[in-house]
């Protein structure tokens, strides 16, 4: 076997390993080893990448410090986010690699240039994966400055905006087709690659941060066709095998979370731009003022839970906030002792991040079957004795069934108002995420217990083992 065919068979064997990682990532249950798996099979790929280099002393120096420098920092940085920051930890590592896969394909075409082997295809797959790395990396960079609050999370429009937007993307049209058609000049690509950085922050800049894990999501496809296109420019089969998956993978989930929040693509991404809003907070506000709201103890709850026959918890994002995925735990345990149905019910987009209910409660430990996504769980909720309603909000709102004016109308949601009672756990009267007051908190059969998550359910707890 010669050297290149070892190779070939090495990336192959990164290429199912990241196939079947993916597959593995699809279920809670194999979740983790599909990390592992995929990540095995990235190690599988630089290697092999590394052996058909045949890097000199001094490369295979800097290349190894800068191996060891991005798993440091990638480990520290993973190991201290809260997973409350996990979306802008996913924008920043998603942004690099868009930046790399520009950046790489800057490089390769320098050498490309200068040699004789290039023509228009790979100069349309250099373009492509400066362009798109280009936009990915920017837009990356302000969906993390609106995530972690370092700008403002309101979109930025002004009006003429659409204009501004298609000039710039005219220019990226016009230095593209120079670049594959005309000049080949190294500082024309330099200037396209500016003019795309451009691009991808006037493309984030008028979407609401709530809207930033769809945003995410779609650049993270975005990286996944650059890398590809790299992959392309470079004769690596592994980062076009690589790229296609993220590329796919990345554009089906969030097409899914589009879904899930009951809006279409174009709407997330497109509706703000160029509009000049008077105000922006025409939905938000303390809800119904002028209307009671019926707010129990720990005690009452405590009793309420020991009585019934079947609870439905509904975690959301204060549930991550709060980080009382192991006390809620600890109380469904002491309920199911006492001969209690406990179940979950998982919104697709309850917290921030698709999956991040799931991910919560598997530290915790809870058991997989004991999660039931909302399809599975929603007619379950008129049997339920109580629905205990755990830091979420927007996704109990009966406004998104009922008022079509309303920002979230359409987007499916858990049927918590049909259980016998509900228990709504959150500090306030404070909308969730979308700014919008929710009017199940004065239904009749709605007890209000305020507090933190977890002190409230460490409290319940207590209740509980002395109801
Ligand atoms: P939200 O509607 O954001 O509500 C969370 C509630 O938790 C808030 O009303 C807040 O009320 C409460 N809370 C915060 N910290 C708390 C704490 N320490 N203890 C107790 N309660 C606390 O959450 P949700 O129902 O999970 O809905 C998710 C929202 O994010 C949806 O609007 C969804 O469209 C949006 N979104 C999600 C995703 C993904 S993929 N998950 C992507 C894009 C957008 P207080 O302040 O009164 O405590």
């Amino acid at each position: 076997m010669t050297l290149d065919e070892g190779v070939s068979l090495l990336y192959l064997l990164a290429s199912v390993l990241f196939i079947l990682g993916l597959k593995q990532l699809s279920s809670p249950k194999g979740a983790r080893q599909g990390n592992f798996t995929a990540a095995l099979g990235m190690i599988i790929a630089i290697v092999a990448s590394l052996t058909v280099i045949h890097p000199s002393g001094a490369r295979i120096i800097l290349m190894t410090v800068a191996v060891v420098i991005g798993a440091l920092v990638g480990a520290v940085m993973a190991r201290r986010v809260k997973m409350t920051a996990m979306p802008q930890m996913v924008a920043a590592f998603n942004g690099v690699g868009g930046g790399a896969a520009a950046l790489v394909s800057v490089g390769e075409y320098t050498r490309l240039i200068s040699g004789s082997s290039h023509g228009v295809v790979l100069a349309i797959a250099v373009v492509f994966s400066v362009v798109v790395g280009s936009v990915s990396f920017a837009g990356s960079a302000v969906a993390f400055a609106k995530l972690q609050e370092v700008m403002t999370g309101v979109p930025i429009t002004y009006s003429g905006q659409q204009v501004v937007n298609g000039v710039v993307l005219l220019g990226i049209i016009a230095f593209a087709v120079d670049i594959i058609g005309f000049s080949a000049s190294i500082p024309v690509l330099v200037i396209l690659l500016l003019v795309s950085l451009l691009l991808g922050v006037a493309f984030v800049l008028p979407i609401g941060g709530a809207d930033m894990p769809v945003v995410i999501s779609l650049l993270n496809a975005f990286t996944g066709l650059a890398v590809a296109a790299s992959g392309f420019a470079l004769g690596n089969t592994v980062l076009i095998v690589g790229g296609t998956l993220v590329g796919a993978s990345g554009t089906l989930l969030t097409m899914m979370m589009s879904d899930a929040m009951g809006r279409s693509l174009s709407n997330v991404l497109f509706a703000a731009v160029g509009k000049v809003t008077e105000s922006s907070s025409a939905t938000v506000g303390i809800a119904g003022q002028d209307q009671n709201v019926r707010a129990g103890t720990a005690d009452d709850i405590g009793v309420l839970l020991s009585y019934s026959q079947k609870v439905i918890v509904v975690p959301g994002y204060g549930l991550a906030v709060a980080q009382a995925q192991h006390v809620v735990r600890e109380l469904a345990d002491l309920l199911e002792k006492k001969g209690v149905e406990v179940k979950y019910a998982i919104h697709p987009v309850a917290g921030r991040m698709p999956g991040h209910m799931n991910v919560l409660l598997a530290e915790a430990d809870v058991k997989y079957d004991q999660l039931k996504e909302m399809d599975e769980i929603n007619d379950e909720f008129k049997l339920a004795d109580v629905a205990l309603i755990v830091g979420a909000n927007d996704v109990v709102n009966p406004a998104a069934k009922t008022d079509p004016g309303s920002p979230i109308y359409g987007m499916p949601i858990l049927n918590a108002e049909d259980a016998k009672n509900i228990v709504f756990m959150k500090r306030s009267m404070r909308p969730g995420f979308a700014g919008i007051d929710n009017q199940l908190m004065f239904d009749p059969k709605t007890i209000m217990l305020f507090g933190d998550a977890k002190d409230s359910l460490t409290k319940l707890v207590a209740a509980v083992k002395s109801s």
